[in-house]
């Protein structure tokens, strides 16, 4: 049944929730100002003992909620007791969690954003390195460095996006939903959610302690973040390999081989790509515990908090880690123009010079073009290696402005 082991971290937020939940049944009249005093000012010196590591936590206790509770009741007495009033833990959990979650999310909005920094700057000093283009990962077309590292800086920005949109539908009050039913004494549910900074109270209380889609939301956009991870940490264990040597790995970012004395291992790019196959894990093994569960609370519940907690603080150390190795790289010009010599890179190039030029259109320019790359091939050449008579071989319309173009 103990959840304490991993739900201490949200004393902080459980003190606040339930210093709003004190005030407001002072201002309620529903407990008296001078309670309402007492009751405050021992939630604070209980944050403070807990932050100094003098609370002792155990598993008779359960959870974090009942720890703060008791510690209430034993230092003013029975009047502790009056804090549960018109409140159920139901209603207490996923307000704490909400709010802590809050946080979580802001700080990794600013992760994104300090990632997305790191790239641009990359991309600023790479406005005119040339690399090739891939498809199907194969030689495509010729990009800039800086065009392809801003990939990577929009799809974070959508992440960005994305945790934006998550605290604004979730930022509602779960607290006096109470067990499920709402209560008999005349809260004011209002003032207890704009003083925890959220927008209004939720408006149905079955709802209010039942909803756990703010986590799923919360996993979900971590998969998300991973996802994007993933690929770039892909792209910087392949370029990184001896088929590319695009980048030079810094040493923080990898390690040698036991033994073979010459390997540089990306293990940093690798444990995050790695890493998300866990993330993906957390969202899923979430989405089933909430899956076909019946109104209102169940315990099930309880098993949120393990994937929140571990998909949040690996995202946040991900990005971190990342950051700092996109801007410890360097990258190889001369070896991304050299792979720039291999697959006729400029073919569609020459297909639009086709179309512009001599006014053909695309599909016969395509034609044409494939016609030349065989020729090309046939030669053992690229196709920027073919002189003018070879194009000319092919189709006389061609002059020598496609040469210089
Ligand atoms: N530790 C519990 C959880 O995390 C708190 C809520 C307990 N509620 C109850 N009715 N047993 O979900």
């Amino acid at each position: 049944n103990a959840s304490i082991k991993f739900d201490k971290i949200l004393f902080k937020k459980d003190i606040s929730a339930s210093k709003a939940h004190a005030n407001m049944l002072g201002n309620q009249k529903i407990i008296t100002e001078k309670e309402k005093l007492r009751i405050v000012n021992a939630l604070s010196e209980i944050e403070i003992e807990i932050k100094s590591n003098k609370m002792k936590f155990k598993n008779e206790l359960e959870d974090i909620h009942t720890h703060i509770e008791k510690r209430l009741i034993e230092k003013v007495g029975s009047l502790g007791k009056k804090l549960h009033t018109a409140r159920s833990r139901n209603d207490q959990v996923a307000t704490d969690v909400k709010l802590w979650l809050r946080d979580e999310i802001l700080t990794i909005n600013n992760l994104l954003r300090q990632l997305q920094s790191t790239l641009i700057e990359k991309a600023e000093k790479n406005l005119h390195t040339i690399m090739p283009g891939f498809t199907h990962l194969q030689v495509a077309q010729p990009i800039t460095l800086a065009h392809h590292l801003m990939a990577y800086v929009n799809m974070f920005g959508r992440d960005r996006e994305n945790s934006k949109k998550i605290l604004d539908i979730h930022n509602y009050s779960p607290l006096g939903s109470a067990a499920l039913a709402g209560t008999t004494f005349n809260i004011n549910r209002e003032e207890t959610a704009s003083k925890l900074g959220f927008k209004a109270p939720m408006r149905n209380s079955i709802d209010g302690v039942s909803d756990r889609d703010f986590i799923l939301d919360a996993l979900n956009s971590c998969c998300l973040i991973f996802l994007h991870l993933s690929r770039l940490s892909e792209e910087i264990i392949l370029w990184s390999s001896a088929g590319y040597e695009f980048i030079n790995l810094p040493d923080t970012f990898s390690t040698g081989s036991s033994i073979m004395p010459q390997k540089r291992n990306p293990d940093a790019a690798e444990l995050i790509r790695g890493k998300s196959g866990r993330i993906v894990g957390n969202y899923v093994s979430m989405f089933t515990v909430m899956k076909a569960l019946p109104l209102a609370y169940s315990k099930d519940m309880q098993e949120d908090k393990e994937p929140l907690f571990d998909s949040i603080e690996t995202t946040k150390d991900a990005l971190k880690v990342m950051s700092n190795m996109i801007r410890d790289i360097s990258f190889n010009s001369d070896k991304m123009i050299e792979m720039c010599e291999k697959g006729h890179i400029l073919s569609t190039d020459v297909a639009d010079w086709l179309v512009d030029e001599l006014k053909i259109p695309f599909r016969e320019a395509h034609n044409v073009t494939g016609k030349i790359v065989a020729l090309a091939e046939k030669k053992n050449l690229q196709i920027h290696n073919l002189n003018a008579n070879d194009f000319k071989k092919i189709d006389k319309r061609i002059n020598t402005k496609l040469l210089n173009s």
